[in-house]
């Protein structure tokens, strides 16, 4: 029988100990973690308990962390006393349960039964949803179309799962030509032809990489897609997001009303600039084109692309002006990114170089943003956690 893997945060012994009688002896199997796990355990807790007894504010900072990075987890907060406003608080920060200390036992276990029968549902459910991730130019060679196509390759040979990029730009978009790949049709193919589309005809349309990765490639015509093809753009992502597991976009760096209909279907928005003022200043006017576009901010993502160690702006500095942490970065390395380009093959089949590990991670993080595979961001992580219990009694 599936068990409940289980975390409790607190500093206090006694806490920890009367928690874990009351998970353990409520008739749902539940596997305790241990704050210090080995390296290599990456174990996704399904419930976490979190200690707001002492320093509230540090206390619900920790739910908010441990909710922006575990996503499907449960969490439960205990608290001193059950005031409206904490209570409020806490399942803002993201905690789905709250408690008053000591926590009474039968509903305390009735929410762990009800956090094992949706894990149950959610495991039996037949197929994950379908993820639209939409790369976006802060500027023109920022990196979209290189850290687009590479994270697209890497989808589609870490998961073997349906896998399409899309090459959206009007006017020549260059995904195929970076794949080494010759297409028949392009995306105009599929705009014009949305109402005779069925599973045969889109897969006519796709051309396949190596790497199993589908390519719907990018026009050949300076205007299009164009404001015209903005509805059937929305559909195509439609389309695509039932055939497809990953769907992963190429949007260029100009705003017009086909890349917002890429930006109102992406689950995740990834801003590629580089550490430069244009990068900057046009990130900052895409950001706040997003948020008055109504698309929720929280999807955007911040790529540096082209990092190196003499920044002309220190990331720091690009993470205040854009009110956004930056996700990932991507080291400069002009050779091996052309070498890649100039023989059609991407970056993570080629080389050990650091720019392809870093998308072997960027792209492990997507397709388990708990779980990161990569041992610098484990330790990270564990970090982080031994920094938010200091806080906590
Ligand atoms: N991390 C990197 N280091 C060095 N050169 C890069 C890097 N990323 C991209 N480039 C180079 O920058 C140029 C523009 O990249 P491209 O992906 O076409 O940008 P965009 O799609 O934003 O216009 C290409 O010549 C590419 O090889
Ligand atoms: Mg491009």
């Amino acid at each position: 029988m599936a068990q409940l893997a289980a975390l409790v945060v607190t500093q206090d012994d006694e806490f920890k100990r009367q928690i874990g009688q009351v998970l353990r002896s409520g008739g749902v199997p539940v596997g305790l973690l241990e704050d210090r796990r080995p390296a290599g355990d990456q174990t996704v807790p399904d419930l976490v308990v979190v200690d707001i007894r002492g320093d509230v504010p540090s206390g619900l900072a920790v739910i908010e962390r441990l909710r922006a990075t575990h996503t499907t987890t449960a969490i439960f907060a205990v608290a001193l006393a059950a005031e409206p406003d904490l209570i409020l608080q806490a399942m803002r920060a993201g905690a789905n349960e709250f408690f008053m200390w000591p926590v009474p036992e039968e509903s305390f276990q009735g929410a762990v039964r009800r956090t094992h029968t949706r894990r149950e549902s959610a495991h039996a459910s037949a197929k994950p949803p379908s993820v639209t991730l939409v790369f976006f130019g802060a500027k023109g060679g920022a990196g979209t179309t290189t850290v687009g196509v590479n994270c697209a390759v890497e989808l589609a040979r870490l998961t073997k799962r349906q896998t399409v990029v899309v090459d959206l730009k009007p006017g020549f978009g260059e995904v195929a030509l970076f794949l080494g790949v010759r297409p028949r049709f392009t995306v105009l193919d599929a705009l014009e032809n949305l109402h005779r589309m069925d599973k045969d005809f889109l897969r006519e349309l796709l051309a396949k990489h190596k790497s199993g990765l589908d390519i719907l490639a990018g026009s050949e015509q300076f205007e299009r897609p164009g404001a015209a093809d903005a509805g059937a753009v929305e559909e195509l992502f439609r389309v695509l997001g039932k055939s497809h597991d990953y769907v992963v976009v190429d949007a260029g760096n100009q705003v017009n009303s086909c890349s917002i209909a890429a930006l109102y279907a992406a689950d995740s928005i990834f801003v590629v600039a580089n550490p430069d003022v244009p990068s900057v200043r046009n990130a900052q006017r895409l950001v706040d084109k997003v948020r008055q576009l109504g698309v929720g901010g929280e999807r955007i993502r911040i790529l540096l692309n082209r990092a190196s160690d003499q920044h002309m702006i220190a990331p720091k500095q690009i993470e205040t002006a854009l009110g956004y942490g930056i996700h990932h970065t991507f080291p400069s390395d002009y050779k091996t990114v052309s070498t890649a380009l100039n023989s059609g093959v991407p970056l993570s089949l080629t080389n050990n170089s650091e720019i392809a590990a870093q998308f072997d991670s960027f792209t492990r993080h997507i397709i388990s943003p708990g779980e990161v595979a990569d041992k610098a961001a484990v330790e990270k992580r564990r970090a982080a956690f031994s920094f938010s219990f200091s806080f906590l009694s």
